[in-house]
């Protein structure tokens, strides 16, 4: 067996096709504000690959790039200017966070309504409640697209999420199990890991670790969803060993070009979603 790699460069461009088009029909462009602090290495690339990403479909942006130094009242008070300004439909802080301000705070001062990473706690929280969000954040929203591509019904499905992060574990395992999955989500503390990971239908890695996974952590014929975005000798690697799985899973997500493109294009459907939802018929 060779598994079938999965194309997120493919599908994503598929998807900001789409968005463009419903763009330009619209009589103004979607604002999307984008507030960084400080200078992570990461943080820089990924903020410019958002930017370069909205303007190609007509979305617009307004990077607020702060010092590293930056207190929590001015975030907070820019946040609210933010909110508050008409024109700009959606707002997300780029994480991490330089360490002395408190994140939760800052997430929680965005409007819901605005929340386009989806991250704040109402949006949270209609999501584990199997309500409807405002918004789903990207990442998983981008990796259910991902995993439907190749397994269109999910229910019964063995589920297990190597990382229990605010951006991508807790959310997508509260999306696998509103698709009737059975849901593990490992962390740092977690024995045996190899135990659970070996019962994975579908595995999704998203630890941070480079190459963590091998092929001994698999059930034969999995699907595996690859998150990380590792440097190592100089090359951009996965949190799977893609290589030594290759010939074990079903499918897989190569690193490039699997779940990052997707993020980014689900982060700009967010967007035009929260223009469409401010700019309601009454
Ligand atoms: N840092 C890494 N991924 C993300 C993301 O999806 N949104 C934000 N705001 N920060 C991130």
């Amino acid at each position: 067996m060779t598994a079938q790699i999965i194309d997120g460069r493919l599908i994503a461009a598929q998807i900001r096709d789409s968005l463009k088009q419903q763009i330009s029909a619209l009589p103004r462009a979607p604002k999307l504000a984008i507030i960084l602090a400080g200078n992570d290495y990461s943080s820089l690339i990924y903020v410019r690959n958002k930017q370069k990403a909205a303007a190609q479909i007509g979305l617009e942006t307004q990077l607020f790039h702060l010092e590293e130094t930056t207190s929590e009242s001015d975030l907070l008070q820019l946040i609210d200017q933010c909110n508050a300004d008409s024109q700009i439909n959606g707002i997300i802080v780029q994480l991490p966070l330089p360490e002395h301000l408190n994140t939760h705070r800052i997430i929680n001062r965005i409007l819901p309504q605005k929340d386009v990473d989806g991250f704040h706690p109402y949006n949270t929280g209609m999501l584990q409640n199997n309500e409807k969000p405002y918004f789903i954040a990207a990442t998983p929203l981008g990796i259910m697209t991902l995993v439907k591509s190749v397994c269109p019904i999910l229910s019964g499905k063995n589920v297990v999420i190597i990382g229990a992060s605010l951006i991508v574990g807790r959310p997508l395992a509260t999306l696998m199990l509103n698709q009737e999955c059975t849901v593990t989500i490992t962390h740092i503390h977690t024995q045996n890991i190899k135990e659970l990971t070996r019962k994975a239908d579908i595995l999704v890695a998203a630890c941070g670790v480079a190459e963590l996974v091998k092929r001994d952590w698999l059930k034969p014929g999995a699907i595996l969803i690859d998150v990380g975005i590792n440097r190592q000798n100089d090359k951009i690697c996965g949190d799977i060993d893609f290589d030594d799985v290759l010939s074990t899973a079903s499918a897989i997500t190569p690193v490039p070009g699997g779940v990052g493109p997707m993020t980014i294009a689900m982060l700009l459907k967010n967007t035009l979603d929260a223009y469409f939802l401010q700019n309601k018929p009454l």
